[in-house]
Order: C-alpha cells, then structure tokens, then sequence
C-alpha cells in the first residue's frame, strides 16, 4: 500500500501539494470513490485510479533506449555537463531512470536508461559476460596480431588485464581502419584504453549492440523509445 499522493507525484500528476488540492477539489477518484484525503493508502497494482476522470496507467519501472549523442554525459546529474536524463521528457524523467553503465561524453549509440535497479545490476555485472558490441574508428591500420591480442586479453595502462574480447576487422587501410569490438566489461574507457595499449587511437566509437538488442537505427541521435514487453523479457532473461 501507498500514500496515493506519492504514487500520482511519482506518475506525474504533480507535486504532493498539487495532489492534494486536485485530492480536495474531488478530482481523484479510486475504486468508483471520490478521495479527498491524499495520504490515503491505495494498493497502486490493484486500484483504479482516475484523475479528472482519466484512468492512471500505474507502473513502477520505466525502460528506455537512448541513441546517445556525443557531448552529453552518461549521469543523473553533472555542475556542468547536460546529462543523458535532460533529454528525457518530464514525464520519463519523473520515474528518476539511470543510464545502464556508461558511455563516454563523445561515445554515440546505445545506452539504457531505467529505475529497475535488479536489471541495471544484471546487466552490468562483468560475471553476468553480457556482450557489448562497439562499432570503432581507428587512426591506424589493425591486423591480425591485434585480433589475437583482443582475444588473448590486453593489458591495459594501470596494468588490469581485460577479459578476452573480440575484435573483426570492417575495413583497414594506411588512413586508419573501421572495427568491431566485442567485449563484456565496461571499464572506465575500455574500448579507447585497449587500443592505446596497440599503440593506437580509437576517433570515433558507437554502442551498437547490447546482450540481446540491438541500437534501433530509426532512432536518430539524441532520440528514445520505450523497450517492448517482448525487449524487457530478453534482457531479465539473460
Ligand atoms: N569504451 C570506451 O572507451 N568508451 C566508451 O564510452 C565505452 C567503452
């Protein structure tokens, strides 16, 4: 059971002092009932509540993919950066989502964001080997001997030796080369401290995959979408 002021705050109907006056002014209605109290107690799973005579869809969870753009950062909150929560709107914003794990400020592509914290903590542990696919930029040709280190495990600058990951080749050429990198943790700048440890330098990196999804490329940069049933399901699967 739940304050009903605190569920309709949390769903976006407004602060507890907004809810109460819409409470007193007989605008709340549970079970067929007019509520005027807002600390009432409801069972939010199992109530019907109704808000000027609309039905509150109740939910606990938000679930949410990110195209993220370059030049936002992977927090709830930074003094001076934009974080990936300000481009939500306000009424995903109100469910107080997190992103899952983090991509750097210039990384692009696919990021999750959501309030269940069982799943972030799923997802995110190495144990749970969840593969990440990165689509890579290199300033320099690869070859196979960097694909055998990938899959050796590369030791990177503070001396951590990464789990194996895999490393394919797209195109490689004087100029630079264009990569996938598969890999299952997510250390601080993983992906861009590898290839320094090759001598070379990652330029451009995107998020395209992640365990079982796929970056949706209808999504342009910046933009979202909720997950599926069908996505939520896959993912607490794993
Ligand atoms: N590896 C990186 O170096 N940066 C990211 O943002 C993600 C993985």
């Amino acid at each position: 059971m739940e304050r009903l002021d605190k569920i309709l705050g949390n769903l976006g109907y407004g602060s507890r002092k907004e809810v109460k006056v819409s409470c007193k002014n007989g605008e709340v209605v549970v079970d067929g009932e007019v509520i005027k109290d807002s600390s009432t107690k409801v069972d939010p799973e199992t109530a019907v509540i109704e808000v000027n005579g609309e039905r509150v869809m109740y939910r606990k969870y938000v679930y949410l993919l990110l195209n993220k753009p370059a030049g936002v950062v992977s927090a709830t909150f930074d003094n001076y950066d934009e974080t990936v929560i300000d481009l939500l709107d306000p009424e995903y914003q109100v469910f107080e989502p997190f992103p899952v794990g983090r991509l750097d400020k210039d990384t692009v592509g696919f990021l999750l964001l959501t309030n269940d914290g069982a799943l972030n903590h799923k997802l995110i542990a190495p144990k749970n080997h969840v593969d990440k696919v990165y689509y890579a930029e290199i300033d320099k040709p690869v070859n196979e001997k960097d694909i055998e280190s990938f899959r050796k495990g590369i030791v990177i600058d503070d001396g951590y030796k990464c789990m194996p990951g895999k490393l394919e080749i797209i195109s490689s050429t004087e100029d630079g080369s264009e990569v996938l990198v598969t890999i299952q943790e997510g250390k601080f700048h993983q992906v861009k401290r590898m290839f320094e440890a090759l001598d070379k330098s990652v330029v451009y990196l995107k998020r395209v995959k992640f365990g079982p999804m796929e970056l949706d490329e209808t999504l342009e940069e910046g933009e979202y979408r909720e997950l599926t049933k069908e996505e939520i399901e896959a993912l607490n699967n794993l």
